[in-house]
């Protein structure tokens, strides 16, 4: 449908991930540009509901590219998901003259926009925003690199206590029910073992790999837990190993919020600016109710749908290095 888009809104909702507000100065400044008025969401769709709308101009956004978290705030809103909340939230929207919203977030935020586009004719744009990296229709998450940076900078440090005291180390990475965060972890930090939600490594092969490398003497190790895996969190795993294997000192770290925070690195500020920019200019070319991500460096435009239902797979090639690099 042929529209004139002069007000957009923006928001941020769910977990919130480093580089959101990268995405949102880059749609500030690009709406500016094209001589558009955008408006902040406060809170994300609580905001919505709650009318907590402000206006944001480019001054507002200066010094927020190299900020973690978000200056909008965010929320994980159970009133959006009814009818009435998603009524008020359209209100507020009327009630403010916002004729496109972009939202940024995981996908709890997509089935937001979802709904709420079925019901209402204001048009919306999604773009992934979430440490997990387990959006499909994209490369990368806003947030993912930051993440598995921090991951690995943490891991790095407990390394040296691990190897000064011969100790086997449990350490328990995010990603809800995905294991980007952990496959990577694993990968850069140089881990003997990776438990990951996707795959169904045992904990009798661990005992195995472990047993093999008391022989050697070698009693410090790295095993990086994902918070989803199906065969036992962190400290489950460490239980198991030190009443099976005695000779191991274990210790459980769980890295938890750390990885939601800090300043974003390069690369999650050029994905979030970049994704921020064909925002407006997508909406601006009359893109309606999608997602968009990138893909193999291309922009990718996909239906809330197929964001939210299929499954973003992990890199097979990544995986079987993670196999063939452990000890
Ligand atoms: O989705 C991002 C994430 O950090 C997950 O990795 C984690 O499971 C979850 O959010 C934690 O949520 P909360 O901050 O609400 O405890």
């Amino acid at each position: 449908m042929d529209r004139e888009i002069k007000r957009i809104a923006i928001l941020t909702s769910g977990g919130d991930a480093p580089g959101m507000n990268a995405a949102i100065r880059a749609v500030v400044r690009t709406a500016t540009h094209e001589d558009l008025h955008v408006y902040g969401i406060y809170e994300g769709y609580k905001g919505m509901i709650e009318g907590n709308l402000k206006r944001l101009e480019n001054r507002d956004v200066a010094n927020t590219i190299l900020r973690g978290g978000t200056i909008l705030k965010t929320a994980r809103c159970e009133e959006f998901k009814t009818k009435e909340g998603r009524q008020k939230a359209y209100e507020s929207l009327l009630a403010f003259d916002i004729d496109a919203v972009v939202v940024i977030g995981g996908n709890g935020t997509y089935t937001g926009a979802k709904y709420f586009t079925r019901e209402y004719d204001i048009p919306f744009i999604a773009l992934p925003g979430t440490i997990d990296n387990d959006i499909y229709g994209t490369d990368f998450t806003i947030g993912f690199d930051t993440s598995i940076n921090t991951a690995v900078d943490a891991v790095d440090k407990i390394r040296d206590t691990a190897s000064s005291h011969n100790r086997l180390f449990f350490i328990e990475v995010m990603g809800r029910h995905a294991g980007f965060i952990a496959l990577e972890t694993g990968l850069a930090s140089g881990a003997a073992a990776t438990f990951l939600p996707e795959t169904n490594w045992g904990i009798d092969e661990l005992l195995k790999m472990l047993k093999k490398a008391a022989i050697r003497k070698k009693l410090f190790s790295i095993i990086i837990v994902a918070e989803g895996n199906e065969n036992g969190d962190a400290r489950a795993l460490a239980d198991h190993v030190k009443e099976n294997l005695p000779n191991y000192e274990t210790r459980v770290t769980t890295i938890g919020h750390l990885q939601r925070g800090g300043s974003p690195t390069a690369s999650d500020r050029v994905l979030a600016s970049r994704l921020g920019y064909e925002a407006v200019r997508s909406l601006l070319n009359g893109v309606e109710n999608k997602a968009l991500g990138i893909v193999n460096n291309k922009l990718n435009i996909i239906e809330f749908d197929d964001a939210i239902t299929k499954k973003k797979k992990l890199d097979q090639d990544h995986l079987k290095m993670l196999e063939v690099l452990a000890m």
